[in-house]
C-alpha cells in the first residue's frame, strides 16, 4: 500500500453526506427528483446520499470515460451507459465524487441539459479547484480542498483503495 495521510474523516463524511441530504429534501420537496451517480467513483457517496434525503425520488448510475490508469485526464469525455429512467420532466441531480479539471462535470451538465429534464443540478463530495480548466458551477458541495490526489470512499488510484471507509491522499 501506498503511503497515505487522512484528509476526511468518516465521521466527517457521515456528518456532510447528512447536511447535504438535509439540504436536498428541502430544497427538492415537491419535485420529481432523479439522483444520478457518476460510475465508478460516485456509487458510495450515492447510496449514502440517497440515503440522507427524505423525499420519493428516484436513483440511477451513468457512466462516462475515465482517467483509466493515469492520473491526468484526456480530455475527451464519452457516456458509457445512458440514464435507464425516463427524465423527462425531471429534477435531475447529478452525483459525483470529486470535480477536478471540470472536464467531466461541463460535458455530463451541457449533456443533460439538452435532455427533457426539467432541470439539471450538480452534486459533488468533492470540489478540487487547483487544476480546474473548464469553469463549473457545482451547485451542493460536500469539502473544498486545494489539491491532491485523493483516494477512499468510492474515490480510486488505477482501481484501488475505493473500499477505504475514509478519504486520504496519496503521497
Ligand atoms: P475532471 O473531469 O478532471 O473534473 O475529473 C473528474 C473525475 O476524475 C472524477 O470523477 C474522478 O473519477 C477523477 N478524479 C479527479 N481527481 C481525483 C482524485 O483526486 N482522486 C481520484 N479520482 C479523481
Ligand atoms: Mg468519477
Amino acid at each position: 500500500m501506498s503511503p497515505r495521510t487522512e484528509i476526511i474523516s468518516r465521521l466527517q463524511l457521515q456528518a456532510k453526506v447528512e447536511e447535504l441530504g438535509r439540504q436536498l429534501t428541502q430544497e427538492f420537496q415537491g419535485r420529481q427528483l432523479v439522483l444520478l451517480g457518476v460510475l465508478n467513483g460516485a456509487f458510495i457517496f450515492a447510496a449514502d446520499l440517497c440515503r440522507a434525503i427524505d423525499l420519493d425520488l428516484e436513483i440511477d448510475f451513468i457512466r462516462v470515460t475515465s482517467y483509466g490508469e493515469s492520473t491526468q485526464s484526456s480530455g475527451s469525455i464519452r457516456l458509457l451507459k445512458e440514464p435507464s429512467i425516463d427524465l423527462t420532466g425531471k429534477d435531475v441531480l447529478l452525483v459525483e465524487d470529486i470535480v477536478d479539471t471540470g472536464i467531466t462535470m461541463a460535458w455530463l451538465q451541457e449533456h443533460f441539459r439538452q435532455s427533457p429534464a426539467k432541470s439539471v443540478k450538480i452534486c459533488s463530495l468533492i470540489d478540487k479547484k487547483e487544476r480546474r480548466t473548464v469553469p463549473v458551477d457545482v451547485d451542493y458541495i460536500g469539502f473544498s480542498l486545494d489539491k491532491g490526489f485523493l483516494v477512499g470512499y468510492g474515490l480510486d488510484c488505477a482501481e484501488k483503495y475505493r473500499n477505504l471507509p475514509a478519504i486520504y491522499a496519496l503521497d
